[in-house]
């Protein structure tokens, strides 16, 4: 890969913020660092990216993201360790799943020097936002949306690759209910579920305030087909213990191939647990909560971490899931943010020093 960081223009900001956030009490994504990358798709080709000060876009009302959600995005983080290295986890799989998702949404791809010499640019002039505290990281949001204009409902001319940031604390803010669906469908065969696209997540949001509205913070998709089959979670991927086997379904076309859910894949077999991904049907994990089989449920992402679930709705009836003293969740979480955050030896190398 061709390094540009020198190409990079950096224009920093005459007024940081820094001194108003509270780095001891970080929300999930609600305060945003001092810059922002900006760059530009025009005349068929991306543009030598910027690093500016973090700013409003201006677009035109008929700018085609508005009106067909030409869309896609990424989620990472940065840590910092006790020596002040910065340091990405499996940085080019989040590269390579931006471009998966912008062949999906007829996007043009992005090379892999200007997301990461980018990317890096970025996280060199925000050094000071990346939280030391544990638990706490720079969450990063790299996105590409359409920003040519026209009605006609056909890919943009001109896009936006923009990446921001935002010291963040975890992005539950205390236990996890959720809901399995039965009526509504995140995706489908042959759609967009694989991709990170925006409209996803738009999709989400009403069947989602519904389980709030009962009681839960997340909804676990079903197949569309048939509601039977355990998908995924809305941000995040889903993991189930029956006894001591870990399960997690395989992915799809419907379902996002996580990156915290394949290393805990290979984590947890790497210790000895015995991992099964298959499909796994509703009724055999209700099946589990009934006769005591079921001991943990658990989501993985990137702003999820990994995420005890305390219990689940399905049907109109409540399963509680076991306190155990003892939990592959929180074993699994140590190991893979001891990984993440330099404080343990990283076997796999997917630790990435900036
Ligand atoms: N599933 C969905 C729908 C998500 O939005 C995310 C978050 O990115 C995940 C799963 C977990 O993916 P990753 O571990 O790559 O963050
Ligand atoms: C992430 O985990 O990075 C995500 O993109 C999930 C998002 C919905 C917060």
């Amino acid at each position: 890969m061709n390094s540009i960081i020198n190409d990079i223009e950096i224009i920093k900001t005459k007024t940081s913020k820094i001194n108003e956030v509270d780095f001891d009490n970080l929300k999930f994504g609600s305060v945003f660092s001092d810059h922002m990358l900006e760059c530009n798709f025009k005349d068929g080709k991306w543009q030598a990216p910027k690093v500016l000060p973090y700013q409003p876009i201006v677009l035109d009302p008929s700018a085609k993201i508005f009106h067909y959600g030409q869309s896609i995005f990424e989620g990472m983080k940065a840590y910092k360790d006790v020596d002040e290295n910065v340091w990405l986890f499996r940085p080019l799989d989040n590269f390579k799943r931006l471009n998966i998702s912008a062949k999906r949404l007829a996007i043009p791809e992005l090379p892999e020097n200007y997301f990461m010499d980018g990317l890096k640019a970025l996280l060199e002039v925000d050094q000071e936002w990346i939280p030391k505290k544990d638990g706490s990281s720079l969450y990063i949001r790299p996105f590409v949306f359409a920003s040519g204009n026209g009605f006609h409902a056909s890919p943009a001319d001109e896009y936006k690759f923009i990446i921001c940031t935002a010291p963040s604390g975890a992005y539950f803010a205390g236990e996890v209910r959720v809901l399995i669906e039965e009526k509504y469908s995140r995706s489908a065969n042959g759609g967009v579920g694989f991709a990170k696209a925006g409209g996803n997540y738009a999709g989400q949001f009403y069947p989602t305030q519904l389980a709030i509205d009962k009681g839960y913070q997340q909804v676990i998709w079903t197949d569309d087909n048939t509601h039977e089959y355990i998908e995924e979670a809305g941000a995040m991927n889903i993991f189930i213990r029956i006894n001591d086997t870990l399960i997690t379904g395989p992915t799809s076309d419907r379902i996002l191939d996580g990156i915290t859910r394949k290393s805990i894949i290979e984590l947890a077999k790497k210790e000895g647990i015995n991992v099964e991904v298959r499909k796994i049907t509703v009724s055999e994990v209700v099946e589990a909560a009934k006769n005591g089989s079921l001991k943990e449920m658990f989501g993985a992402g990137t702003a999820a971490v990994i995420s005890p679930i305390a219990g689940f709705g399905y049907k109109d009836a409540d399963y509680e899931l076991p306190k155990l003293d003892e939990t592959y969740a929180s074993f699994l979480k140590k190991r893979i943010t001891d990984i993440q955050t330099n404080k343990a030896e990283d076997i796999f190398g997917w630790r990435y020093k900036v």
